[in-house]
């Protein structure tokens, strides 16, 4: 494996991922819903979006701040919510919680997650988020919600894509469910991966193992088992008919991740919510959703400066980030791209990727002769212009 000072992008960390972690638990981190083809799309559609220099512009300090919910974060990017974070490195949660306040910017945690909201929130010294499944159902969730209030968390993120799991085609070939069901047996099969990874195996026995998820707790028993993905959001899903039980438990702000047309936009701005986020769950869910890039303008457009608008997916560059942000998102969260570098390394490696994306972004601006993110505007971009067709 390279030393982490030596990889220079997210796909360095990416490979050293692959090398450390079991396949199971790469390819739940690398991997999407049915045929990949949202996955794959994420990326590839920034391709299609070009920029518009101003050349001979000295453009001095650049000034990466961004205001999101009242918070003043150092980068225009925060972490997004990634579950199943503790099986990739021990740390887990916390570590990517701690990189991202030592970063100035803020984290994400995902309900299906093994370390203790309490323990996570502490972890960090920015803001921290709590993304809301309910799982376990309302009393559980119910619970959750409490806890993140008194924790100190600032946000709750609702994701609304997840009526179902996407088929994961990758997690079943790996086992995932036999592997995290217990059974020695049905696992038997599926072990020499695992035993293919002594170091992730030495460093997952230390850590007790499979972990429970530490923040799904029915009241009366204890915290949930962990199960796969597919058993997870099976009766979690959060729909409409729920933000107004939501609104009376939480008083702060309900952001809406999962939305991709200009209906759903408003109906969050409806709803009560304070932003959204532009997402197709990392195209883990619906095959043959748009890349959220090209959902951008049209949810800009119903939003039209209402709430705050940031958005998700394929992001692996600084060019990316730069582009969304010119596009309309205020922010952007970045999944894969931080939690490849937890996979390989724990604290370090999420350091090191926001590292990376933080000097593409300074470096972007610069070309592009611009000095700050809260400058950037339609101007900067070319893009295709069917992107901006408004639905009816
Ligand atoms: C969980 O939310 C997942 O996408 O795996």
């Amino acid at each position: 494996m390279p030393s982490l000072s030596r990889t220079v992008n997210i796909e360095d960390l990416r490979r050293s991922a692959e090398r450390r972690v079991p396949r199971a638990v790469f390819d739940y981190l690398d991997g999407g819903g049915e045929g990949e083809l949202t996955l794959r799309e994420n990326c590839r559609a920034f391709q299609d979006i070009t920029f518009r220099a101003r050349h001979a512009v000295s453009v001095g300090n650049c000034d990466l701040h961004v205001k999101v919910l009242g918070a003043d974060l150092a980068l225009p990017f925060l972490l997004a919510p990634v579950g199943y974070s503790r099986l990739m490195h021990p740390e887990g949660e916390c570590a990517a919680a701690r990189a991202a306040g030592e970063a100035g910017t803020a984290y994400t945690l995902s309900t299906i997650s093994g370390h203790k909201m309490e323990a996570v929130r502490a972890a960090s010294s920015g803001p921290v988020w709590y993304q809301l499944y309910l799982l376990g159902g309302r009393e559980a969730a119910e619970a959750a919600v409490i806890r993140a209030r008194d924790a100190g968390f600032s946000a709750l993120v609702l994701t609304i894509d997840t009526a179902v799991s996407g088929i994961r085609e990758r997690d079943i070939r790996n086992g995932v469910n036999q592997l995290l069901g217990g059974n020695p047996i049905a696992m038997l099969p599926f072990l020499p991966q695992i035993l293919g990874r002594p170091g992730w195996l030495a460093s997952f026995i230390v850590d007790g193992g499979v972990p429970k998820l530490a923040n799904v707790v029915v009241p009366g028993s204890g915290p949930m088992p962990m199960v796969d993905v597919t058993s997870a959001l099976a009766n979690a899903a959060v729909t409409w008919a729920d933000m107004r039980w939501l609104r009376e438990l939480w008083a702060g702000p309900i952001i809406i991740k999962g939305v991709l047309t200009g209906d759903d936009a408003r109906r969050a701005i409806d709803e009560g919510a304070s932003a959204v986020v532009v997402s197709n769950h990392g195209g883990r869910q619906l095959d043959t959703l748009p890349a959220t890039v090209r959902a951008l303008p049209e949810v800009a457009e119903a939003v039209n400066g209402r709430i705050e608008v940031l958005m998700d997916g394929g992001i692996r560059r600084g060019t990316d980030i730069v582009k969304a942000i010119s596009m309309g998102a205020r922010a952007v969260l970045v999944g894969r791209a931080y939690a490849y570098g937890l996979a390989a390394a724990g604290r370090p490696g999420v350091t090191r990727a926001i590292q990376i994306l933080r000097a593409d972004v300074e470096r972007t601006l610069r070309l592009l002769g611009c000095a700050s993110i809260t400058e950037l505007d339609p101007s900067y971009v070319d893009f295709p212009e069917a992107w901006c067709r408004t639905h009816p």
